[in-house]
């Protein structure tokens, strides 16, 4: 039997935070450990990059800083797991077209990060590629056959248009295209963790998210240590000056606790009881500062040593394979509508 499938892709064109290290990034690099009974493929889904504007000078150096990040955090190279770039593969572009021919317009429309998106843009301001996002993420999904997709909420719509699309076209034409687990089947699979969300240091009842409008409750896996440092420090949090685990009631100091664990590898509880009865936040916060720091020390030190040769040698090895795998599933589409003998 083929081993199962796990797709993931991820962004290139945002800085990375520490709340998705923690919650993105360790987590599919501690199932890519432990995955031994499948395949897993990350990849970079740089023709994703820019459906809205972006500056183009940057896109390329992004995406191989993207894949080191990955190397950084621990990532195994061994043949379990493919790592490339969307656009060496000209098979998902060609999907792209075809799933598209069988897409409606209604559908596309109606998907919330579409009309997020796009509500500010006049109309001729909204690109096609806005439009035909979920499409290509579909495409990205299908051509390997994946069963596992893990992803955040704000994708959950289109990883359901994902399976809609496979199973129109399956119906239509036969058993061509792996379905891809429910969400809920996806949570179970993935676990809790997955939802664990560090948040903003400014604002603690709002996501640490690198789209924020200020960067100072943002904490970047690339920013100066004595930055982090001074982000840790001005966290808000209250004036209770009791340190409890109390995410209502204390969500900055809630969020810092938590933050502490994570770097400690501590449980929450071990971490709370250690500050029990203490009222100065000022020594704890730095405290937290400090193992923020010497896990950003460790991992710029780590990606510093990433060379650019390096990464490259491992993606086209990626690549060539998945453009193998993904080229068998493309012949039998093109098969299925006619296109091949
Ligand atoms: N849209 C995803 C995001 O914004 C990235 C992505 C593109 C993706 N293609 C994918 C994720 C296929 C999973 C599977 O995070």
């Amino acid at each position: 039997m083929t081993k199962q499938t796990i797709l993931t892709g991820l962004r290139a064109n945002n800085e990375l935070t520490i709340g998705n290290y923690f919650g993105g990034m360790l987590p599919m690099v501690d199932m890519a450990k432990k995955a031994d009974d499948y395949q897993i493929n990350m990849f970079i889904p740089d023709l994703h990059s820019f459906t809205t504007d972006i500056d183009h000078s940057k896109l390329y150096d992004q995406i191989l800083n993207c894949a080191k990040l990955f190397l950084a955090s621990g990532l195994p190279t061994n043949d379990n797991i493919l790592m490339y770039r969307q656009s060496f593969i000209p098979a998902h572009s060609e999907l792209t077209w075809i799933l598209d021919c069988f897409t409606g317009v209604g559908e596309m429309n109606r998907m919330t990060q579409f009309k997020d998106k796009s509500a500010s843009l006049s109309d001729d301001r909204v690109s096609m590629g806005l439009f035909n996002y979920p499409v290509l993420m579909a495409s990205d999904i299908l051509l390997y056959q994946a069963t596992y997709v893990p992803v955040g909420d704000d994708q959950t719509q289109h990883l359901e248009f994902a399976r809609d699309i496979a199973m129109r076209f399956n119906a239509k034409f036969g058993e061509i295209f792996t379905i891809p687990k429910p969400v809920i089947e996806q949570h179970e699979f993935f676990g809790k963790d997955q939802g664990l969300r560090i948040k903003d240091l400014q604002n603690p009842d709002k996501k640490m998210s690198k789209s924020s409008e200020s960067d100072k409750g943002v904490i970047f896996l690339t920013d100066n240590i004595d930055a982090a440092r001074q982000k840790i420090m001005s966290a808000t949090t209250d004036s209770k000056a009791e340190i409890n685990f109390d995410k209502i009631n204390q969500p900055g100091i809630s969020n810092l606790i938590e933050l502490l664990s994570l770097l400690s590898h501590t449980p929450v509880d071990e971490v709370t009881s250690r500050y029990q009865g203490k009222s100065n936040y000022g020594d704890f916060k730095s405290d937290v500062a400090d193992a923020v720091c010497e896990f950003l020390n460790t991992f710029q030190d780590a990606l510093s040593s990433i060379d650019d040769s390096q990464v490259l040698s491992l993606l086209e090895k990626g690549e060539a394979t998945a453009r193998e795998q993904a080229n068998a599933t493309l012949l039998q589409v093109q098969k299925a509508v006619g296109l091949r003998k």
